[in-house]
């Protein structure tokens, strides 16, 4: 039996809880939130045996192997070092830190246990169109690959900037649209593309004023290892709830892909057409979502994969060090906005 904690009760907690309870020999015995009447309700809707306010009864829990770090982005990088410190197994919720330090601290702290499990949280990595898409692409079947462009849209208004006194701070959140929405298909590009060596950025407050510190829109050119180049356009202010547009030319395939699925294919040759179409054209599994939609159903695949790792004393399909190359692209887009410079991308694994 694998024992876990939840520290933080907010919105994304009940995804963990469901996903854990969903999967056999796992147990979720303590919950944790600065607000205990959050944990409370939490463990009378799951039936969760313990609650505490402070984490440190979590990680002082003998019971507990595995803790599930689900609180805003300042206090990630803290909580991390300090369940590994107490020899707990832990994953973390996206993004891994706030700032390049938070980083550069949880992997040394991963990296001085090598003996548990530490991991962090990019569910879309574990639904099948995303795995599909990365096949193809290690495969060759777009030919070289030369250019990308990403458009991703969501509605974020001035209330749910309100609903946490964390949001849209700099101290709390770390930045805006690109930290906590884009950041899921900014890592998705590197799990199918690969990794970004150098960014130049443009970030901006168009509709937030007054009410954010941080940016609600960005345009940023990525420089791939591969020598592909990307151009995203971000903002979180549109009528779309949720939605992302991806164009791909390789030198044997150009793709139009929307909200994950291929709406034009075109190859030089007629099979390989047919095979990319395929590929990306399934049915999206959206019978195990828990939380919102566009959450996907990827978090019960991370969560089975973090506890099969602690039962096996391997590493989990996604490191805390992996997670956070993802969110030190975020950073490098920040500070290519900041200086108004190319910035490199500082790699962790
Ligand atoms: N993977 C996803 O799809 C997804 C979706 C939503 C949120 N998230 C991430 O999950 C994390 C939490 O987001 P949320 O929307 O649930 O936030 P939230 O504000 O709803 O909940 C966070 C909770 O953590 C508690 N907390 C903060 N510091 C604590 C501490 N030291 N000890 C105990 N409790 C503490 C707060 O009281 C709060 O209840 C963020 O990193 C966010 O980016 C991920």
């Amino acid at each position: 039996m694998v024992k876990c904690a939840v520290i933080g009760c907010g919105v994304i907690a009940p995804t963990h809880i469901e996903g854990y309870q969903t999967l056999p020999d796992v147990k979720v015995v303590h919950l944790c939130d600065l607000k205990l009447d959050k944990a409370k309700k939490l463990a009378e809707k799951y039936g969760v045996a313990r609650v505490s306010r402070d984490y440190r009864k979590v990680l002082a829990d003998p019971e507990v192997d595995l803790v599930s770090i689900c609180t805003d982005h300042a206090s990630h990088a803290k909580l991390v070092c300090a369940a590994l410190e107490a020899g707990k197994n832990v994953v973390c919720e996206k993004s891994a830190g706030r700032v390049q330090a938070d980083l550069d601290k949880m992997v040394a702290a991963a990296a001085a246990h090598p003996e548990l499990v530490a991991s962090g949280i990019f569910q879309h990595r574990f639904e099948p169109h995303n795995i599909a898409f990365r096949e193809l692409v290690r495969k060759g079947r777009m030919g070289k690959l030369l250019t990308l462009n990403m458009n991703f849209s969501c509605f974020r208004s001035n209330d749910y900037y309100r609903s946490g006194s964390w949001r849209g701070t700099k101290r709390g959140e770390g930045g805006g649209v690109l930290i906590n929405q884009a950041i899921h298909h900014l890592d998705q590009l590197r799990f199918v593309f690969g990794d970004v060596v150098a960014v130049t950025a443009k970030t901006a407050n168009l509709t937030h004023q007054g009410v954010i510190e941080v940016e609600d829109t960005a345009a940023f050119i990525l420089e791939f290892e591969s020598g592909l180049f990307g151009s995203c356009t971000i903002s979180n202010s549109s009528p779309s709830t949720w939605h992302v547009s991806l164009t791909v030319t390789g030198d044997q395939v150009f793709l139009e892909y929307d909200d994950e699925v291929a709406t034009f294919v075109k190859a030089w040759d007629a099979k390989r057409e047919q095979q990319v179409r395929d590929a990306l054209t399934g049915e999206k599994n959206t019978a195990s979502v828990s939380g919102k939609n566009y959450y996907g159903a990827g978090h019960i695949g991370q969560l089975a994969d973090v506890v099969e790792a602690v039962r096996k004393h391997r590493p989990p399909k996604v490191t805390l060090a992996d997670a956070a190359t993802t969110s030190s692209l975020v950073m490098a887009i920040y500070r290519s906005a900041r200086t108004g410079r190319r910035e490199e991308v500082k790699r962790y694994c």
